[in-house]
């Protein structure tokens, strides 16, 4: 892959152009073509999903019907070619590109978002929880998203407030105890729902959408979409018949390492190891 123009502090491949560095902090959000990823990692990524999602755990979160699998949590820390793929310099290089940092992956998950049955995920910025729960000094991380099928509008698509995250976290309300069907899990549970525990005000969410309007990215498995901690983001119940899979992995920057926190939650939701992925210069 040709190393190109943007300016950084950190040797090593370079994916992204400068101009697509310029997008995503203008936006707070990038969509990457569906050969963004070497065909072979694709093909053997879609493969290893179904082998994600059958693992039995505490990193498994089901959907409220307690049937429907709608997310596992940390396969980059248990599966071989998540974890390959989640070093490719392909994705980690366009990470350290981004924060122009060395790059760790602080959270990954497949979320499937089922056909006919997957969830919706409210309104929400990601940076409030890996903040307040994890201890993250900063919102230096990045999310990097490989979708596991086709996503078009009918499937539940992530949509985004374009801009949003230049407003930092927004005003809202952290609402107590646990959301309905999931009553007797575990706290951790309580930010991975389809309920989510901090609901950004909803004038603040209809302000920043007559601004900035709407966006859902769409396309083909491989696509690559890119999102800031910050930016305001939701996605809606896929009621197609068509599953809508996506792996995300959340890289940090290594100087924004975590700091200690009274409850740290489980390394699937949360990896402390600060080690950077090692990238070829
Ligand atoms: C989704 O899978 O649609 C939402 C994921 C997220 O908010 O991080
Ligand atoms: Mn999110």
């Amino acid at each position: 892959m040709a190393g190109i123009d943007a300016a950084r502090t950190t040797a090593g491949p370079a994916p992204l152009t400068a101009a697509m560095v310029a997008d995503y902090h203008r936006d707070g959000f990038l969509l990457l073509p569906g050969d963004h990823l070497p065909a072979e990692l694709l093909a053997e990524l879609v493969e290893a999903a179904p082998r994600v999602l059958a693992q039995q755990g505490p990193q498994r979160v089901l959907e409220r019907d307690g049937v429907t699998v709608r997310s596992v949590y940390g396969p980059h820390r248990t599966d071989p070619v998540v974890a390959r793929v989640s070093r490719s310099a392909e994705l980690a290089g366009a990470a350290r590109q981004l924060l122009d940092d060395e790059v760790y992956v602080h959270q990954s998950k497949v979320n499937l978002k089922a056909a006919f049955a997957g969830d919706q995920w409210e309104w929400h910025q990601d940076y409030i929880n890996w903040r307040d729960r994890d201890g993250i000094p900063r919102p230096d991380l990045v999310n990097v998203t490989v979708f596991l099928n086709e996503v078009n509008e009918f499937n539940g698509p992530l949509t985004f407030i374009p801009g949003s995250h230049r407003h930092g976290l927004l005003a809202g309300t952290d609402t107590d105890g646990m959301p309905a069907g999931y009553e007797d899990g575990p706290n951790w549970m309580a930010t991975l729902t389809a309920t989510e525990k901090f609901q950004v005000d909803r004038a603040v969410i209809r302000r920043l959408a007559e601004e900035g309007g709407l966006v859902s990215p769409k396309g083909p498995a491989g696509s690559v979409l890119m999102f800031h901690p910050n930016v305001l983001h939701a996605s809606s119940p896929n009621l197609s018949p068509f599953d809508r899979g996506m792996l995300l992995m959340v890289y940090n920057g290594v100087r924004n390492a975590p700091r200690p926190v009274a409850s740290p939650r489980p390394d699937f939701l949360a990896d402390r190891e600060v080690a950077p992925i090692p990238l070829a210069a």
